[in-house]
């Protein structure tokens, strides 16, 4: 048996209330549409056919290069959709399955156990269905002696089978060449004057096709994104399945419902994180680190024993037991080597601090290496831009900055140097030497009167 896969994403999501198409708004930092793309990579299936309209390029744009797709240039319903790809699937025997762009909470398990179910039935076509309580706004399932007969959408629903509680997910199973001749007989004759799939059910019911629904345990796998209120439902969802996943794997987790982890993020046992943290995209951390609250780190390695406090860290790298912040802000390409400090409103960009390196206050630390156990003090300044370019701070070992310097860059300081506080440094400052430049201090005695 062979599968192909059909992704359903050409529509507007009116119900959004969005100028951004529905399928790639983000869930938890990744677009929906990428959601269902990557557990469909688990099925293996031949191919992957998107259906585009509403805004296509800017959803292409988001997704990896090369992706399959047809486009369906007026919106006229899901089941004229599907009929976009039938150019496509003309020659093709095998099995399809229908996912919709807008189901991210879908599991690779599911979609796995869905077609296995299919297959092991030696089906025409499976739908995927869940319990919902409140089933309003979906297509209800119809049955009689466990057979699917057909399926109503909410607005053509009567008063019985509005009060069905099994609900189609958008999630089907067919053999591609029953889809095809049954997509040729359906019609817009509903209240919404579109072709729905659905429609396809009760034809193929009444040519006596094999059908049989599969039901859901988890109906929160299956809800579907219609509105901002579903978007944030579903993004809490999927936070709550990560967050789980990491105390699992002995991630400690002070305040779950108010920890902000994307799904690619890896953390090490005993960590802790404290309410309201943001860790985002490719970020990696250690064991036993304290990321304590109103953190943000994206992108960026941390390694073990490390403290992070209320501090915003983007695509840098930090070292064993290093201790940031409160109020730090390391931009990218920041690398922070073992046991360094980084205090009080310190910005770092494009900078190697060595070992042991302290910047406690008030500083900025841009296009500088800076060498082990040397101490930055309060109100340093790389003074790296000159309004058109950007120049280097070198500073050697165990060097003592005075509190208020300006290093204008190109500038070097020689290891065990030591620079008098408030100097304005623009010459270079050779090994073992004192550098200071300010002015000489006057005084008038009796001035006042
Ligand atoms: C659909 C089902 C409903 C089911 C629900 C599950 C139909 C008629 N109804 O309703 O039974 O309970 O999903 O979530 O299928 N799309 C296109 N082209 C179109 C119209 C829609 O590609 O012309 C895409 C949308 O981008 C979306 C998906 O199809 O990703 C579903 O469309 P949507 O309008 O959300 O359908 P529902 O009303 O939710
Ligand atoms: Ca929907």
């Amino acid at each position: 048996m062979s599968l192909k896969a059909v992704v359903l994403a050409a529509g507007k999501g009116t119900r959004m209330k969005s100028s951004i198409p529905k399928v790639i708004h983000s869930v938890n930092g990744k677009p929906m549409l990428v959601r269902i793309l990557e557990i469909l990579d688990f099925l293996k299936a031949e191919e992957n056919i998107l259906i585009l309209g509403y805004k296509k390029d800017e959803i292409l744009s988001r997704l990896e290069k090369g992706v399959s797709y047809v486009v369906q240039e007026e919106q006229l319903g899901t089941g004229h959709a599907i009929l976009q790809a039938k150019e496509k699937l003309k020659d093709y025997t095998g099995d399809v399955l229908i996912v919709c762009g807008d189901t991210p909470l879908l599991t690779k398990e599911t979609l796995e156990d869905f077609y296995e179910f299919y297959k092991g039935n030696s089906l025409s076509a499976a739908i995927l269905t869940a319990h919902f309580e409140n089933p309003f706004g979906y297509g209800r399932i119809v049955k009689e002696h466990g057979k699917v007969l057909k399926i109503v959408e909410e607005k053509e629903a009567n008063e019985y089978t509005k009060k069905i509680k099994e609900v189609n997910t958008g999630v089907y199973i067919f053999n591609s060449q029953d889809l095809f001749k049954a997509l040729e007989k359906i019609d817009n004759k509903n209240e919404k004057g579109e072709y729905y799939i659905t429609d396809v059910i009760e034809i193929l019911s009444r040519e006596e096709k094999s059908i049989l629904s599969y039901l859901l345990e988890d109906n929160r796998e299956v809800l579907g994104v219609n509105s901002k209120i579903d978007l944030a439902l579903a993004a809490k969802i999927i936070r709550e399945r990560k967050n789980n996943k990491l105390m699992e794997d002995g991630v400690i987790l002070i305040d779950p419902s108010t920890t902000y982890i994307e799904d690619d993020v890896k953390i090490g046992k005993d960590t802790v994180i404290y309410p309201n943290v943001f860790i985002e995209g490719n970020t990696d951390i250690g064991e036993e680190c304290e990321i304590l609250s109103n953190t943000r780190i994206i992108d960026s390695k941390i390694a073990s024993n490390v403290r992070i406090e209320a501090s915003v860290i983007e695509e840098s790298i930090v070292e064993n037991g290093a201790t940031i912040g409160p109020f730090a802000h390391l931009r990218p390409k920041s690398h922070l080597k073992e046991n360094v400090h980084i205090g009080n409103f310190v910005e770092t960009k494009k900078s190697v601090l060595e070992k042991g390196v302290k910047a406690g206050h008030l500083t900025y630390l841009g296009d500088a290496n800076i060498g082990e156990k040397t101490n930055i003090g309060a109100g340093t300044i790389t003074c790296n831009y000159d309004g058109v370019n950007k120049f280097k701070t070198e500073i050697g070992k165990n060097v003592f900055i005075g509190s208020d310097t300006m290093l204008v860059a190109p500038v070097a300081v020689g290891d065990n140097s030591l620079i008098g506080a408030g100097s304005v440094i623009t010459k270079n400052v050779p090994n073992d030497s004192l550098g200071v430049s300010r002015s000489k201090q006057i005084i008038k005695e009796g001035w006042k009167k």
